[in-house]
């Protein structure tokens, strides 16, 4: 063959690889809706970055009639490009090969993506979009995932691992995605179970609907499996970009540092009547983190999942920050069981990555109950604790008005090494509020009042006495474990300088091979 026929060869497999499956199901993925998946890379990656790996590897299965059945790429595209100039590696899978089912050479080719990532210190994106294992490899296959899902555990902790869910995500095929950090699913497309409706009916006898049982309204509300939810892949993938720009490279750097434009000194007036005189009233924590942020820009990570808690990234001067925050908003921003994973995960991430933490406080306590106790809340809420006291990051609190209880200490108190605690002068740090206080205080002397109103002079004449001198924040600050009460319009002004003086915080944990989490 002449060079100018390999040439002309090369070429034309490379036209047939990017083929994927056909034209027709190219067609028939578009119909549903769906991008394939060399347009999902095309749209994740700077322009004209991507360079491809394995484009010509193929399934070497020689059963089920597969041995005369070969496509290019074997149903996964994989290589690297850049995101917004920084390096990250990706795989997306092909539903347009076999249904984009995983065989052995294409969990190879995931796990060569991910062997490089780590190598490199690069995040690693996995767009997916699979019938699981591909039936005919068998054993094969399941040997091919759980070589990933080794990758996934060893490289979690040392880069980002991001999961964008754009089709089918069923069996055991979910534990990549939920090893990895953060997942984003679409309203229409995305399902993610480990038994479809079909034996669900068959075990349970439970009828119930794919988008039901595993769509992204179920992951992002219900079991808090997905971190986003997308009207669409495109919304999803430039959530994915986003995300990306708050992150560093690997745990051995630090998060990019944007240029500024928003002053740092830029009073915000209305945080000084922001919250309401009466205690027992809610009002919304996202109002002033979008005005305390550089730009108002807020990338909320499980916005419908737990809302009594907000987690998210911002930046402060520039400086990327995890925030997590209790939401009065909802049930009064009380901790319970999946506020306190939902937040103690994303502090453990923050963590990994050197991402600092401002952790803003309004918690009245723990949430009363027999749910939450069968349910464990005492491990669940134990978990944040520990990660809040693992953080060796820098780690900067306003306490805005209550903090109560165990709730006070679980927050990024003082006591698990806060770096910078600060109150707002309306704060209110004590065991208990008011009202629960006197009940116990004064329970014979209120139950011996036996004239209503009486009593009732007597309960508010205590709640005030005791409001008076423990809902403050200078009780607190008098033992130091408040560094400063500030001002609540100069809030941005003091958390900026506050990260600024952290920057060269060094932290240590007692050497170990790990901790024990309570899981
Ligand atoms: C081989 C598969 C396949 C699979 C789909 N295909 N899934 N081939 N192995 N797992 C093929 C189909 O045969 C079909 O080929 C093509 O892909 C498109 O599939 P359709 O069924 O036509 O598409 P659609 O109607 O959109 O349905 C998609 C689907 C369905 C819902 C994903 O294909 C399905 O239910 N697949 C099986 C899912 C499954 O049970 N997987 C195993 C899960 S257990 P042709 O040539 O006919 O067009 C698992 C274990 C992992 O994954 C364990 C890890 C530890």
């Amino acid at each position: 063959m002449t060079f100018e026929r390999k040439i002309k060869e090369l070429l034309n497999k490379r036209e047939l690889a990017k083929l994927g499956g056909g034209q027709k199901r190219i067609d028939a993925q578009h119909q549903k809706g769906k991008l394939t998946a060399r347009e999902r890379i095309e749209l994740l990656l700077d322009d004209g970055s991507f360079e491809e790996f394995d484009m010509f590897v193929t399934h070497r299965c020689t059963e089920f009639g597969l041995e005369d059945k070969h496509f290019y790429s074997d149903g996964v595209v994989t290589g690297y490009g850049t995101i917004d100039g920084r390096v990250v590696y990706v795989f997306a899978q092909d539903f347009t090969v076999f249904g984009g089912s995983l065989s052995l050479a294409y969990a190879e080719k995931i796990c060569k993506v991910m062997d490089k990532a780590l190598k490199m210190g690069a995040p690693v994106i996995g767009l997916n979009d699979s019938g699981g294992a591909r039936i005919q490899e068998g054993v094969n296959s399941l040997a091919g995932y759980a070589e990933i899902f080794q990758r996934n555990i060893m490289a979690s902790g040392v880069i980002p691992q991001i999961s964008g869910i754009f089709g089918p995500c069923a069996g055991g095929a979910v534990y990549s995605p939920a090893l990895t950090d953060f997942s984003v699913m679409t309203k229409e497309n995305s399902y993610m179970f480990v038994t479809g409706p079909k034996v669900v009916k068959t075990v349970t006898g439970e009828i119930v609907t794919e988008q039901e049982l595993g769509g992204a309204l179920t992951h992002g509300t219900k079991s808090g499996v997905t971190h986003f939810i997308a009207d669409d892949e495109r919304e999803g993938i430039l959530l994915i970009r986003k995300l990306i720009s708050y992150l560093p490279q690997n745990n051995l750097e630090e998060p990019p540092m944007e240029p500024c434009e928003d002053p740092i000194d830029r009073l915000e007036d209305s945080l000084n009547t922001i919250i309401p005189e009466n205690p027992n009233k809610p009002y919304n924590v996202k109002d002033i983190i979008y005005s305390i942020v550089d730009y108002s820009e807020f990338l909320e990570v499980q916005r419908n999942y737990a809302p009594n808690i907000v987690t998210g990234f911002a930046l402060f001067n520039g400086i990327s920050v995890g925030i997590v925050a209790n939401q009065p908003n909802y049930l009064a921003g009380v901790l319970d069981i999946n506020a306190s994973r939902k937040a103690a995960r994303f502090v453990r991430f923050c963590d990994a990555f050197n991402i600092p933490l401002v952790t803003l406080v309004d918690v009245p306590g723990f949430l009363p109950g027999t749910t939450q106790e069968y349910g464990g809340i005492i491990i669940h809420g134990a978990k944040l604790l520990f990660a809040y006291g693992e953080a060796t990051v820098p780690k900067l609190t306003v306490i805005l008005r209550k903090a109560y209880g165990g709730a006070y200490c679980v927050m990024s108190s003082k006591h698990l090494r806060g770096d910078l605690n600060y109150a707002w002068p309306m704060a209110e740090i004590a065991v208990m509020g008011p009202k629960g206080a006197i009940e116990v205080l004064w329970n014979k002397e209120i139950r011996s009042i036996e004239n209503e109103e009486e009593r009732a002079e007597f309960i508010a004449r205590h709640e005030a006495d005791y409001a008076e001198k423990f809902a403050t924040p200078y009780n607190a600050a008098k033992y130091g474990y408040i560094d400063d009460v500030i001002e609540p319009r100069n809030t941005r002004f003091r958390i900026i300088r506050g990260l600024q003086s952290l920057a060269t915080k060094k932290d240590v944990n007692p050497p170990k091979k790990h901790s024990n989490i309570p899981l």
